[in-house]
């Protein structure tokens, strides 16, 4: 199965993508992650990667192309991959058609999380992190059973950098003018699997796994 996440910012891409891989056995590809893990490690990548994630913006083309690339040619992606946070532009779904069609592959599907802005910022300021194994919470609709401490290993948890408001609000209106697009990108050719993002995170992934296995 090969897939895209699509959607805004906090509408849930990272929280589904973790039960999805589990049910297809095939590995989460997060652009973001991949960015943070390297700043963690003080990369030259991570450095350059920092400067625009805090402020809201996209990281160039040339530069998440070329990771995603390399990824892609990795022996866990032989049964698939789910790509959670890229394309992100045109000229990156572009680059991806061109990469996958030299590969002799095809995608299966795009799964577009629908949600409104209102919802978003409110998401995203409440998630938290765990440190250790990258699980995901939010303080009001998805607590852990100890406040700031993870239920899988008892790690704590983080807040990102990018989760303050404003920056928050830049990062709604960036993927409004530069990733909204896209859904009419993979509409045309008929990928799209639209997916109601303000429903509970159960039945949000009931829907995405009917989706996929119904239509
Ligand atoms: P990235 O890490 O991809 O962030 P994002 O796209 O802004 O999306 P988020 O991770 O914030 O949200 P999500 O949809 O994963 O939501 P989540 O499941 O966590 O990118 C960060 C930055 O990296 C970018 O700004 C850019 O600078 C750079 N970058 C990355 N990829 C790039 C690319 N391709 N090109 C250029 N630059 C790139 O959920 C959010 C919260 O809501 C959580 O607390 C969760 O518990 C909660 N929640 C989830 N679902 C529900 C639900 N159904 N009901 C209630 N709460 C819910
Ligand atoms: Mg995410």
């Amino acid at each position: 199965m090969r897939l895209i996440l699509l959607g805004p910012p906090g509408a849930g891409k990272g929280t589904q993508a973790s039960a999805i891989v589990k049910k297809y056995n095939i590995p989460h590809i997060s652009t973001g992650d991949i960015f943070r893990s390297n700043i963690k490690e003080g990369t030259e990548l991570g450095m350059k990667a920092k400067g625009y994630m805090d402020k809201g913006l996209l990281v160039p083309d040339e530069v998440v192309v070329s990771i995603v690339k390399d990824r892609l040619t990795h022996d866990d992606c032989a049964n698939g991959f789910l790509l959670d946070g890229f394309p992100r532009t045109v000229n990156q779904a572009e680059a991806l058609d061109a990469e996958l069609s030299s590969m002799g592959l095809k995608l299966d599907r795009v799964i577009n999380i629908e949600a409104d802005s209102s919802i978003l910022i409110e998401r995203a300021i409440g998630r938290r992190i765990c440190k250790e194994c990258g699980a995901t919470y939010h303080i009001k609709f998805n607590p852990p059973k100890v406040e700031g401490i993870c239920d899988n290993d008892g790690s704590s948890l983080y807040q990102r950098d990018d989760d303050i408001e404003e920056t928050v609000a830049t990062r709604i209106n960036v993927y409004l003018e530069q990733t909204q697009p896209l859904i009419d990108y993979y509409k045309e050719k008929k990928l799209i699997l639209n997916i109601d993002g303000t429903e509970s995170i159960d039945d949000i992934f009931n829907n995405i796994i009917e989706g996929l296995e119904n239509n």
